[in-house]
């Protein structure tokens, strides 16, 4: 409640503070707002503005006070920008302008990051644009040339007590928006974008996080609209939009031995259009110590999306490396609740489960999946389940 208020507070003072004014506000001690145009940015798109944003952040990062980074409308070209903490006290970082990546992605290709916020407690990162150019970097790739790895949109790495609002994310190189090893995330109201065909831009990656809350958020892209890895405990999303894209999905999992569990998952209120994936649970097929439990997906619209609902735990691409060809996750708990649309294929759910670590406690209710509009087919493989209410599925458990 008090940072909603707060939020409120911000943007009713935002509102009424002269746009791109190089003034510092010192009106007691709420108003502590950094104006990035006062270290030097420059909003003309051309001139590189990394090294003035990194100064706005330390002032903001060592204030003693909660403070505000504010950046006025425009845009800012900023390479690789590491925004470290830990701070003294909460950091707000409110946009209102496009950050922008430089044309060249050498320039953050080889970084890994663009914008990435390093163990900060208490940060909130709010509206703006990010557009990472990526058409040229998918292109290389594309080609077969030799490409550089690549750099993730915005990454929060150890952050607790986030909040992203209001952000719009264009053309990312690779992830747009990843959440790894935070605690207590609210992201809300949040728009990716990116070509169908544009390699691995998946659009919110989430892992070893907890408490994570993910609502009205539309996501078009050219991987995973919402990928959860391991160490994830306690998801909800809620109101997600999701398509061209690869779905929603838990995994891939079982790349190693030892991970953490994915505990705790809800999606309700998704609308997924024209995707390959809706739902999506996924796991190399190697030995692993990772589970999945307590899964539930609910309410849930599909428009001609390839696999409404699907397990595949046995993912091997060339049957390379996996030499027991078995999956060690063991999934349990996994409820689809009243999930209806049509199809684009003739099979809607496949349940490919381990045959080590057999599927358990898998139930389906009132599902409605359509293919052609006929009830669509299902097909299991190691698995335990129950259905209830009413079906219009021709349903394998
Ligand atoms: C973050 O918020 C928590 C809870 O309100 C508070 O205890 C902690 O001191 C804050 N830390 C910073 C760096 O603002
Ligand atoms: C950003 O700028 C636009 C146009 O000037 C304005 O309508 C909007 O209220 C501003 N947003 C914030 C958060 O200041
Ligand atoms: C996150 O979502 C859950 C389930 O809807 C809700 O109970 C919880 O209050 C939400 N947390 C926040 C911080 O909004
Ligand atoms: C998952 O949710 C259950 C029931 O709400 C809770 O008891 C359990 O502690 C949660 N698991 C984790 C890892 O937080
Ligand atoms: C299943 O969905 C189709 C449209 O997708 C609808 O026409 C039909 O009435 C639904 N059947 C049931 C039993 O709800």
């Amino acid at each position: 409640m008090a940072s909603v208020i707060g939020y409120t507070f911000w943007v009713i003072m935002i509102t009424l503070l002269p746009l791109g004014s190089t003034t510092s506000y010192g009106y007691g001690n709420n108003n502590n707002i950094i104006n990035v145009i006062k270290f030097g940015a420059k909003a003309d798109g051309k001139t590189e503005s990394s090294e003035q944003f990194q100064k706005a952040w330390n002032s903001a990062c060592t204030s003693t006070r909660a403070a505000t980074i504010y950046v006025p409308k425009g845009r800012y070209l900023l390479k690789y920008t590491n925004f470290r903490g830990p701070c003294k006290n909460s950091v707000t970082f409110i946009i209102n302008g496009t950050l922008v990546a430089p044309y060249d992605y050498n320039e953050l290709g080889n970084s890994g990051y663009w914008i990435l916020f390093n163990h900060v407690d208490n940060l909130s990162v709010i509206g703006g644009n990010l557009d990472a150019k990526g058409a040229a970097f998918w292109d290389c790739r594309r080609s077969g040339k030799t490409c550089p790895p690549g750099a993730r949109s915005m990454t929060f790495n150890w952050v607790n007590n986030l909040v992203i609002s209001g952000i719009t994310s264009i053309n990312s190189q690779l992830s747009h928006i990843v959440i790894n090893t935070c605690n207590n995330v609210i992201v809300k109201n949040v728009r990716i974008i990116a070509p169908g065909q544009s390699p691995n831009t998946d659009g919110i990656h989430v892992e070893r996080s907890k408490w994570v809350n993910v609502t009205g958020t539309i996501i078009r892209t050219g991987d995973d609209c919402i990928s959860i890895g391991d160490g994830t405990f306690n998801l909800f999303m809620d109101q997600i939009k999701c398509g061209p894209g690869h779905g929603i999905s838990i995994g891939s999992l079982a790349k190693e031995m030892d991970e953490e569990g994915v505990e705790n998952v809800t999606l309700r209120n998704a609308i997924f259009y024209g995707s390959d994936n809706g739902v999506r649970i996924k796991s190399w097929a190697r030995a692993s110590n990772g589970y999945v439990r307590n899964i539930l997906f609910q309410d849930i619209t599909m428009f001609s999306v390839q696999n409404p609902i699907i397990i595949d735990q046995n993912y091997c691409p060339d049957n390379l490396g996996c030499p027991g060809q078995t999956s060690g996750i063991g999934i349990s708990e996994v409820t689809y609740n009243n999930i209806h649309g049509s199809s684009a294929t003739s099979e809607a759910v496949t349940f490919d489960c381990s045959p080590s670590d057999p599927c358990q406690g898998i139930k389906l209710h009132d599902i409605n999946l359509t293919y052609n509009n006929k009830a669509a087919s299902s097909s299991c493989n190691n698995i335990k389940g129950t259905t209830s209410g009413t079906l219009v599925l021709q349903s394998c458990l």
